[in-house]
């Protein structure tokens, strides 16, 4: 179903010392709708994937998911509820298999601890869920691939699917493109807009061209407020966002 809200933060607010780096945002992420913010280097946007991921708390506000509030919530207590998220650096464990990778990740979303350093066979269940999340992130031809041994952007994609693999219901993506080629990239927005259908997308990204090819709505953060959230239309006409943020775009 479309319009549900699953993702919501309040007021969130995070200081770091004397610096605001993220004031008073609010957003809502809703099922089957990519939601790109954008910003900025140091407009907050990252720091504020982190408080809606359960990385750090907000120094005020508060995030809900799926109707919950899940403010106290550790980072991985979100994850198990369905709150996946990817890094701005890459984060692959690179002498793992992809798909041992996605398997390590399929299993940190059970709630008792793992023991990832054991045989695939004693937790027989994170297997298919690895293979479908590397399927369809469509790394199905490197399942045995190393992953040091991955080119820049099918590591991103590796992320993706480790991601996937956790099941969540909304994903948060920092700077998924970064870095990418332009075949890359293209791969890489396919798979968004496929997986849109399904999720609730927040995507903080650099590339212009990217965010207004794939977003549904588009947040602009400066100096950690968002100085308007609307459709990609009408964020594209704002004469403040283009004399804060767009310039010529
Ligand atoms: N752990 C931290 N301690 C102190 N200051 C921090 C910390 N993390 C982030 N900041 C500061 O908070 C502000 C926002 O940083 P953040 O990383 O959220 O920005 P960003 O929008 O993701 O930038 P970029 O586009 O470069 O990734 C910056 O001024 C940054 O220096
Ligand atoms: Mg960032």
């Amino acid at each position: 179903m479309s319009g549900e809200v699953l993702l919501r933060g309040s007021g969130l607010t995070r200081r770091w010392g004397g610096l605001t780096a993220v004031s008073r945002v609010t957003l809502e992420l809703e099922r089957g709708t990519v939601h790109a913010v954008i910003g900025t280097n140091g407009a907050g946007k990252s720091t504020l994937i982190n408080m809606l991921s359960g990385e750090i708390p907000p120094s005020e506000g508060r995030v809900e998911l799926l109707g919950q509030d899940v403010t106290g919530w550790s980072q991985p207590r979100r994850a198990r509820a369905g709150l996946g998220r990817s890094y701005q650096r890459t984060t692959v464990f690179p002498n793992f298999t992809v798909l041992e990778n996605c398997r390590l990740a399929a299993q940190a979303r059970k709630p008792r601890p793992w023991r990832w350093w054991q045989d695939a066979s004693r937790c027989p269940d994170s297997v298919p869920v690895a293979h479908e999340a590397a399927v369809r992130a469509g790394l199905q031809h490197l399942l045995d691939r190393e992953a040091g041994l991955l080119s820049h952007g099918q590591k991103r994609q590796l992320e993706i699917a480790m991601c996937l693999a956790t099941a969540p219901q909304v994903l948060l993506l920092d700077e998924p493109l970064a870095g990418m080629g332009a075949e890359e990239t293209e791969r890489m927005l396919a798979l968004l807009a496929e997986l849109r259908a399904g999720h609730a997308i927040l995507l903080v990204e650099h590339d212009m061209d990217a965010v207004f090819r794939v977003a549904d709505r588009i947040t602009v953060m400066v100096n950690g407020a968002v100085i308007a959230s609307d459709t990609p239309q009408a964020v594209r006409s704002s004469a403040e966002v283009q004399a804060a943020y767009l310039g010529g775009h």
